[in-house]
């Protein structure tokens, strides 16, 4: 017996980053959205723990303990007393680049996967408390969506999303660690005010306004980001003279997100991308999408 879940991938349209607290986090104000890009993740019993990926991007993916799907299964296996004995499979769609959350999304997919293969009982709070607990975006990864997470980024309120907004993303060629990018957020930043969503910004996407969101998505740790990866303001020149709305770097990248006006542009603004040369591969998408789903 084997259960599957798929989980999507997010771009942040808002990443408002506060000063670095006490505990080394960061205070946030991260409006969340899912898109339509997925990894299916399967736990189906086994001798022992494994991982296994297969994809494109598979032979980037770690398969040891610390692959978030297996950190995942140990904490549930922790608090219902169970071994976690599964063979933990990943069907990875979702670039593995940075700023997209891939990660982050194996280990909610692996949870309700495995939740569900156990029967646990456990609710969905308990559930979210857990992906807490494995990172800052696997709750978002669990609900899907669009969410406004504060905190570190893991107290979600849901977001209403009034239509579907169409998105490209730039995969870069090389990576950016997620701790090393909030350090330089801070040295460029050293007096960070409080953070705040934007109500242009929330009103935009409850009205399903993709050319006021293109003018109001903002990202915190975008200067940081460029400041480590000096060749994304290229990709983002490429995509914003292919008509893109707006241009941001995912997160704390090296992925970079482009908002288009519909699919037809989002696809012209890919191909533009690729053949700039300015980055690995693009990708078009949807959103919102919804969170974990078992199949
Ligand atoms: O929570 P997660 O493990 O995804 O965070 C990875 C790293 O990103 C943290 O160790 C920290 O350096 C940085 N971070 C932060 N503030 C946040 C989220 C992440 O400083 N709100």
């Amino acid at each position: 017996m084997s259960v599957t879940v798929r989980v999507p991938a997010k771009v942040n349209v808002q990443l408002a980053v506060g000063a670095a607290r006490a505990d080394g986090f960061h205070d946030l104000a991260n409006v969340f959205l899912a898109v339509g890009l997925y990894d299916e993740v399967t736990v189906t019993p086994a001798e022992s723990l494994r991982v296994t990926c297969a994809g494109p991007d598979a032979g980037q993916v770690p398969l040891d303990r610390t692959n978030l799907a297996a950190r995942a299964v140990e904490l549930l296996g922790a608090r219902y007393g169970r071994t976690p004995d599964v063979h933990i499979h990943i069907a990875k769609d979702i670039p593995v680049a940075g700023g997209m959350a891939g990660g982050s999304a194996d280990g909610a997919g692996a949870l309700v996967a495995c939740d569900a293969l156990w029967g646990t009982g456990a609710s969905r709070g308990e559930l979210i408390e857990i992906c807490a607990e494995l990172g800052s975006d696997v709750p978002f990864s669990l609900v899907g969506g669009a969410a406004l997470g504060t905190g570190r980024g893991e107290k979600l309120e849901p977001l209403e999303v009034g239509g579907d907004f169409h998105w490209v993303f730039a995969v870069a060629d090389g990576g950016l660690s997620t701790p090393a990018v909030y350090r330089e957020f801070d040295r460029l930043t050293p007096d960070a005010p409080e953070p705040e969503a934007s109500r242009v910004l929330l009103d935009a996407l409850r009205e399903g306004d993709a050319g006021a969101l293109g003018g109001a998505v903002a990202n915190d740790l975008q200067a940081a980001a460029l400041s480590l990866f000096p060749s994304l303001v290229d990709t983002l020149a490429a995509g914003t003279d292919a008509g893109a709305l707006a241009a941001l770097v995912s997160g704390s990248g090296p992925t970079t997100a482009f908002l288009a006006a519909d699919a037809g542009s989002a696809r012209l603004i890919a191909e533009a991308l690729v053949a700039s040369g300015t980055c690995r591969t693009a990708r078009v998408a949807g959103s919102p999408a919804a969170g974990a789903t078992v199949l």
